[in-house]
């Protein structure tokens, strides 16, 4: 039984955590993540304007090499916001970029956005280096750069992982970001078997250890897939002590629409962890199902 579970050994431990100001949201990193809000594929120049002036926390987008619609020239490959198939779009991630930072400067602290780039290609994250570095404040602004570098459940062949040296070596050209590195992930809307495995977990900790040892303090972020880390609490608790004296670790929970989610373990892994360690940014019908203003119901 490789997803074996004694999660309710963990589940009182960490229950009484802090209650936070959730008012000053992103910038004093609020002590409540899961109460921070998601926008998805914000690929193209519409959505981009609308989730800039909606309440929305957190801007997610994809990134690829591609052209810009209205280009003649598809010769010449760039950094642009769309989601494969899709290689073209209204905006590139210059544009994507100067546009969020320009927002960011002139709101109040507690209505900045945080930014999640999200790239399925080696390439298109080197291509894109040199653009954050010279537009974004990554000091001031949440930035994020997500990626999944390792093959992982349940038996991931298909996704291509994207190269993980590659990728810390681009990192460290980097200003100061948050990694969100993952797993590839495969998964249906009715198989509720499988887990983050300890080989998954190992692989994990060896690529962070070996290609990270000069840089301690990161802020890295685990995008863990809901119904998946539901049956890994024993093995995603072990991946986060060994990375928490180094590192500071946290977990983001995402689903696809329709997953199948055990929620009653879901809010067991959430709880456990604590609320000031665990970004939730799944659909909003499993997320109310959460009840997660409610320790009690535990
Ligand atoms: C963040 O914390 C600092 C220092 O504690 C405080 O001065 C500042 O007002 C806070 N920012 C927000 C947006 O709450
Ligand atoms: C994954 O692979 C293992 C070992 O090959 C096998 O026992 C297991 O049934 C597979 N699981 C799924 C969900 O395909
Ligand atoms: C970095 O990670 C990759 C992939 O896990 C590994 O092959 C490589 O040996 C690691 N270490 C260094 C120093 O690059
Ligand atoms: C984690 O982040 C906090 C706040 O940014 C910082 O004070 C702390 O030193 C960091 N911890 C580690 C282990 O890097
Ligand atoms: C955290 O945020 C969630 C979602 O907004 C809310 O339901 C819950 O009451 C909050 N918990 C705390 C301790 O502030
Ligand atoms: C929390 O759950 C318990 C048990 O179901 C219920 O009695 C209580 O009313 C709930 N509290 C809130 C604030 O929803």
């Amino acid at each position: 039984m490789k997803c074996i579970m004694f999660h309710q050994l963990f589940v009182l431990i960490d229950i009484f955590f802090t209650i936070g100001m959730a008012d000053t949201r992103l910038v004093n990193h609020s002590d409540n993540l899961t109460d921070i809000t998601w926008a998805h594929a914000v690929d193209s120049q519409k959505y981009l304007l609308e989730v800039l002036n909606s309440d929305i926390d957190f801007i997610e987008a994809d990134i690829l090499l591609g052209v810009i619609d209205s280009n003649t020239d598809n010769e010449h490959l760039i950094p642009i916001m769309a989601h494969p198939p899709a290689t073209t779009s209204d905006i590139t991630l210059e544009s994507f970029l100067e546009q969020i930072q320009n927002h960011n400067r002139i709101v109040e602290p507690s209505k900045v956005k945080g930014v999640k780039l999200d790239f399925k290609t080696i390439d298109a994250f080197e291509a894109s280096i040199s653009i954050i570095n010279n537009i974004y404040d990554m000091q001031s602004f949440p930035t994020w750069i997500n990626a999944d570098i390792l093959a992982g459940p349940v038996n991931n062949t298909e996704t291509i992982p994207v190269d993980p040296k590659r990728f810390f070596d681009g990192i460290k050209q980097l200003g100061p970001v948050v990694l969100s590195i993952g797993w590839t992930t495969k998964w249906s809307q009715s198989s509720l078997e499988g887990c983050y495995t300890k080989e998954h977990i190992n692989a994990m900790t060896s690529t962070i250890n070996e290609n990270l040892s000069d840089e301690h303090g990161k802020s890295i972020t685990f995008p863990v897939r809901a119904g998946i880390a539901a049956n890994s609490l024993e093995h995603l608790t072990s991946l986060y002590e060994t990375l928490k004296e180094k590192h500071n670790v946290t977990f983001t929970i995402w689903s696809s629409e329709n997953d199948a989610v055990d929620v009653e373990k879901l809010r067991q892994f959430i709880f456990n962890f604590g609320v000031n360690k665990v970004y939730v940014d799944v659909p909003t019908d499993l997320k109310n199902q959460l009840h997660l203003g409610n320790v009690s119901l535990l």
